[in-house]
């Protein structure tokens, strides 16, 4: 059955937006979703109707914030299949979640000469919390490459867990760059049999796959609500419980211990342990609403329109002069049989600097996102300091895309000299030519 697109996007009210009297073009989902009404009712009537803290009151209000928080977590348990809901720890981030499996499990688990196993795919939220554990405990990183078409090097993988020592691998489960899926349940797999616990990070993942976290058999899962259709301000880092257990809080505060003397404190256990503070319930809620909104849809359906489009994003694309797709594209068969690429695709233009190009392209309601995408180390793999990224979700449509390539001419004219907005625009270019690197 094919989603009902239209039906869907009247759900969005942002989607009808005029930008300049242009209709809007929202191709940034990789940085962040919109919210169906469904989300934003359900945070108005928590704030309207319920709002009180959390596990801190007896009061009727303070009993259904407490439900709502709980509920929450519940559908979140669901939603990845977790065994148990203390497996769910809620998070302002991905990027928090990430830290906290740093910050707890890394600082009890990892000692010097322990190595972690990253891939040159991951967002700097994956790379950051592991380089910080680098210089505190002396563990040693290493980096699983690509090929020259954007696969995963499945060998260097092997050859890492083989050396010895391996006790983490943390990988992405979807590039925000590329939009490459590695096999995760291969990975795991693998890891495990080598002795490594893995962390993925699922932030592009979780909008545009299911995840079922016991079939995965992953040790820790990262994502963040707004980029599932859901609020900014709240994450998950799912983790199996026998490591959580083990775990000691990284930040202190209320709502998470027993007991509290002059000289010290003795934790809860998990979840609460883990939620230092007043929580994010109106949050919680949105996610919990985001998540009944989405599973209307079967996930068959939704990687299906979105293969659609991807593919027509790249055909479109690839008919643009001197334009260049990051990564192998047009989807096809890839030497390590991996997934095809999923949600996203990034090019680059001439010397033309993506800054540049997308608030051009803003203009006339075109949103893309421009720079390195919070993925340094990637970019300079492919020889770019930067390039334009375009990212879909389940309400974007093939006549969006078509706007491109017109919309993209456009914008080349005006940035090379060819129109009268060039004098202004050529004056930004200078200031930033697109550095090349190797
Ligand atoms: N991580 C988000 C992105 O890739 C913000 O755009």
């Amino acid at each position: 059955m094919s989603l009902p697109i239209a039906k869907i996007r009247q759900a969005f009210p942002i989607l009808r937006r005029l930008i300049d009297g242009h209709p809007l073009a929202y191709l940034d989902n990789a940085a962040t979703t919109q919210k169906p009404d469904g989300v934003l009712d359900a945070m108005n009537a928590y704030y309207r109707t319920q709002n009180a803290n959390a596990h801190r009151g007896m009061h009727p209000l303070a009993e259904e914030a407490t439900d709502a928080y709980e509920g929450a977590r519940g559908v979140v348990q669901k939603f990845l299949h977790a065994c148990h809901s203390e497996e769910i720890i809620f998070t302002k981030s991905c990027t928090e979640a990430i830290n906290l499996a740093a910050k707890s499990w890394g600082r009890t688990n990892l000692h010097p000469g322990d190595r972690v196993i990253l891939t040159i795919l991951e967002h700097h939220s994956n790379i950051i919390p592991w380089i910080q554990l680098k210089e505190e405990r002396g563990i040693e990183l290493q980096w699983v490459d690509i090929d020259d078409d954007g696969n995963l090097r499945f060998d260097r993988l092997e050859r890492f867990l083989h050396e010895g020592n391996a006790k983490l691998v943390a990988i992405t489960g979807q590039s925000n760059v590329l939009g490459m899926q590695p096999p995760l349940q291969e990975i795991i797999g693998r890891s495990h049999a080598a002795g490594a616990r893995v962390l993925v990070d699922a932030a592009q993942l979780v909008a545009h796959h299911p995840i079922d976290v016991q079939k995965l058999d992953c040790d820790f899962l990262a994502f963040s609500g707004h980029k599932l259709y859901g609020p900014t301000g709240i994450g998950v880092l799912y983790g199996k419980r026998e490591f959580l257990e083990h775990m000691p809080p990284m930040l202190g505060g209320g709502g998470m211990v027993q007991n509290v003397t002059e000289e010290s404190f003795i934790p809860l256990d998990p979840p609460a342990r883990f939620e230092a503070g007043t929580p994010p319930i109106a949050e919680a809620v949105g996610l919990a609403a985001a998540i009944d909104w989405l599973s209307q849809f079967s996930w068959e359906d939704i990687i299906h329109h979105e293969q659609q489009l991807l593919v027509h994003a790249g055909v479109v694309l690839s008919s643009i002069p001197n334009l260049t797709i990051l990564g192998r594209f047009p989807l096809q068969p890839t030497p390590y049989n991996l997934p095809p690429r999923t949600g996203c695709l990034s090019f680059t233009l001439d010397n033309l600097h993506p800054h540049d190009l997308t608030e051009i392209l803003g203009r006339e309601g075109i949103c893309l996102r421009a720079g390195h995408h919070c993925a340094e180390p990637l970019h300079r793999r492919l020889g770019f300091a930067a390039s334009t990224r375009l990212s879909i979700a389940l309400y974007n449509t093939p006549e969006e895309i078509n706007r491109l390539p017109a919309a993209i001419e456009r914008a080349r004219e005006i940035l090379t000299g060819k129109t009268a907005d060039s004098a202004r625009a050529h004056g930004r270019v200078a200031n930033y030519k697109l550095q090349t690197t190797h």
